[in-house]
């Protein structure tokens, strides 16, 4: 049973992402329909136990890394049980969140040795921030990103761009990047069930960069080394404290160098962001049996780009997005 991890095309997976809810305290419209999503009764949620055993199963088949994402990970009563437990695994535990209420963690993410923290933010401007989350939560988000940077956390900060609404921003927000050492994301709008994509709405790698290209002088300019399995092409401007970056998911895809698996919080394994077949872990677990094989299987089923959809016409059929979950429950 060795390796049962590596996929068809040589991908080894060394990265879990777990998704501890459904729920969220922010409605971001890219990610969440108007009438909210149908959440799973909780005895179909995986408790902190659950969670821990899947865990522990593949580490033990050579994850590395463990990432906690939601819904919101934070608002899960359980959050600090959760932590502990994963604590005890030899990964290195990460967390993306909205950051509304983190400044309570502090603490606990420290002794629990998490060190880097994906926030999301989409724009600096309160009208602006309000009108894409429907929560007017601005000021916490933002003083939360200082306190996490002072607290001395590796911060993050994804910013997904939507054609003439936050594209206006992208010089402003690698310009918080002179002072901040922060690594400042641009996400390409990605399709999910309810989220009314549209490839007009996307604002390309291309276009950020024919912005920066323009406000920057080209020695200004450094093309940084991306990280090993890393989402994101990586740059910075010269003399600046932080660095920023794109995720091309769209017109430049990664799937190539992905090492990810994604387990939602009923329990269901996804072999790709993008891929709507999901295989059933935690009914087996609650079954007493081994959930190895089906994991195998899993994995050997994963396509070799986007689930599927490995052109841009493909990518634009909606009867794809339909079948797929929705942003809120799949976790990023
Ligand atoms: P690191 O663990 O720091 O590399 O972060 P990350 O970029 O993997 O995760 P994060 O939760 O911050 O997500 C940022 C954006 O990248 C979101 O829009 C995610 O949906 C997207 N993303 C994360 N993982 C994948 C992936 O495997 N494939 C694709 N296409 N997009 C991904
Ligand atoms: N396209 C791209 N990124 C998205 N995210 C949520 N929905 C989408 C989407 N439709 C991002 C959030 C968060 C991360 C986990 O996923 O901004 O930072
Ligand atoms: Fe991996 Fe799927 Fe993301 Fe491609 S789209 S990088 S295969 S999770």
């Amino acid at each position: 049973n060795l390796n049962i991890l590596k996929d068809r095309f040589d991908r080894q997976h060394t990265y879990l992402r777990i998704s501890l809810t459904e729920r969220c305290n922010l409605r971001c419209t890219y990610c969440m329909p108007t009438e909210g999503v149908q959440l799973s009764p909780k005895s179909h949620l995986m408790t902190y136990e659950e969670i821990y055993s899947i865990a522990k199963t593949f580490v033990q088949h050579g994850v590395t890394k463990i990432r906690l994402t939601g819904g919101e990970p934070l608002i899960r009563k359980d959050i600090p049980v959760i932590l502990e437990k994963l604590a005890t695994l030899p990964v290195e535990l990460s967390i993306t969140s909205n950051a509304v209420i983190i400044d309570k963690f502090i603490d606990i993410l420290k002794t629990h040795r998490v060190k880097k923290i994906n926030v999301s933010l989409d724009s600096l401007d309160k009208e602006k921030f309000k009108h894409i989350t429907r929560r007017q939560e601005f000021q916490k988000v933002y003083n939360n990103i200082l306190l996490l940077v002072k607290e001395g956390f590796k911060v993050k900060v994804n910013a997904v761009l939507i054609k003439d609404f936050n594209d206006n921003e992208i010089i402003d927000f690698i310009k918080l990047t002179k002072d901040l050492p922060i690594s400042m994301r641009f996400i390409e709008f990605m399709p999910f069930d309810g989220n009314k994509w549209d490839m007009s709405k996307m604002v390309s790698y291309a276009d950020v960069m024919n912005q920066v290209n323009t406000a920057f002088t080209q020695d200004q300019i450094e093309r940084l080394k991306d990280a090993p399995n890393d989402t994101a092409k990586n740059y910075k401007i010269k003399d600046y404290q932080g660095s920023f970056a794109i995720i091309s998911s769209v017109t430049n895809p990664f799937c190539d160098s992905c090492n990810r698996l994604r387990l939602t919080a009923n329990g269901q394994l996804k072999n790709c962001l993008f891929s709507s077949t999901e295989s059933d872990l935690l009914t087996t677990l609650r079954a007493g049996k081994s959930i190895e094989p089906i994991i195998q299987k899993a994995v050997l089923a994963k396509q070799k780009m986007r689930g599927g959809m490995n052109t841009l016409k493909k990518l634009q059929e909606p009867k794809f997005h339909t079948q797929n979950r929705n942003m809120t429950t799949i976790g990023g």
